[in-house]
């Protein structure tokens, strides 16, 4: 292999930039040309290459988003929308293809695998929901910004004897809710995975309440509905003077944690060592303190469970 690329897809997550960086400075100390796809599948379609060198990634680790871009494609997702995008990269003679992003990015990588070009992925994206993997690049710092926000919220909470909803990002996953607020020591954590029990939910505020707690603080994922009518819910239940924060995009952004920095610039490492060995169709992962990895096929197909132990123990400690 003398030629690869790279490219970030899908919603940014900070940490992406290390990943990149990683990939660009191994590809050049083992001497490969290589390349930075701008704006994801939606630039490959367009042939839209950089040629990376050192400087290119130089001052970039500790940077949140993704210096190449990113972008959500619809035409990816047809087949004649990957037949251009294989052209683009057989036109330039790039060989290998390392594809940065979350679980539609990665559907994409082993789609575009198929066709014959190698492909390495690496679980990026905040929500920290993609199998085979412990963490996904971008989910430490998001659950830092939201228990920053919550330490907040507590502040404000406590001096008015408030409740606050604080509505987190996670259309599919409850993992930020649940590390957030496990962190954070809320009172409940709304998530995707099951239904809401508003009455349980009104239960633990009571109990704090009669304990002499001054504030609550109830996280809810966006997938198990809007702040707003959880707080609604609770003021019909009980007579509350509750408060809705909606964090949103800010999760995405910021400098990235160290952590995430490290697995960044591990996978990127290793995803150009697995092209050279001429692997194909996997993504690196974590597992406990080693990267591996896990074929794509595994990636793609199924749903990544909530950690159902850390669950239960939130619901322990916040009686
Ligand atoms: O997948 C990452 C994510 O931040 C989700 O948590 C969120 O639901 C979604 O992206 C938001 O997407 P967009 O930035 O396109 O609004």
């Amino acid at each position: 292999m003398q030629k690869l690329a790279v490219l970030t897809s899908g919603g940014d997550a900070p940490g992406m930039n290390a990943a990149i960086r990683a990939v660009v400075r191994t590809a050049i100390y083992y001497n490969l040309e290589v390349y930075g796809v701008e704006r994801g599948y939606a630039g490959l379609i367009e042939g839209s290459f950089r040629k990376m060198n050192l400087g290119s990634v130089a001052d970039i680790i500790q940077r949140g988003g993704t210096i190449l871009h990113t972008a959500r494609s619809k035409e990816f997702t047809t087949e004649n929308g990957r037949e251009k995008a294989l052209q683009k990269l057989r036109e330039k003679g790039i060989e290998g293809l390392v594809v940065i992003g979350g679980d539609g990015s990665l559907r994409g990588a082993l789609a575009l695998a198929e066709l014959g070009v190698s492909v390495i992925g690496i679980p990026g994206t905040i929500d920290n929901d993609i199998v085979g993997t412990d963490f996904t690049i971008g989910f430490d710092t998001a659950v830092n910004v939201v228990v920053e926000a919550i330490n907040r919220a507590r502040d404000t909470a406590t001096s008015h004897e408030r409740t606050f909803i604080i509505e987190v990002m996670g259309r599919n996953s409850g993992w930020i809710a649940l590390q957030a607020g496990l962190a954070g020591g809320a009172e409940s954590i709304l998530v995707p995975e099951f239904p809401p029990d508003f009455d349980k939910v009104v239960q633990k505020l009571m109990n704090g309440i009669k304990r002499g707690k001054k504030h609550s603080i109830i996280i809810v994922a966006e997938g198990a509905g809007s702040a707003y009518e959880v707080s609604k819910e609770i003021e019909k239940r009980i007579d509350l003077e509750t408060r809705v924060v909606v964090l949103g995009h800010i999760q995405r952004g910021g400098t990235p944690t160290a952590l995430d920095r490290v697995i960044a610039s591990k996978m990127g490492g290793m995803a150009v060592e697995l092209l050279r060995k001429g692997e194909t169709k996997v993504m690196t992962a974590v597992t406990g303190n080693n990267i591996i990895t896990v074929p794509l096929k595994v990636v793609t197909n199924g749903k990544k469970a909530l950690d159902l132990a850390a669950y239960n123990l939130a619901g322990i400690l916040a009686i």
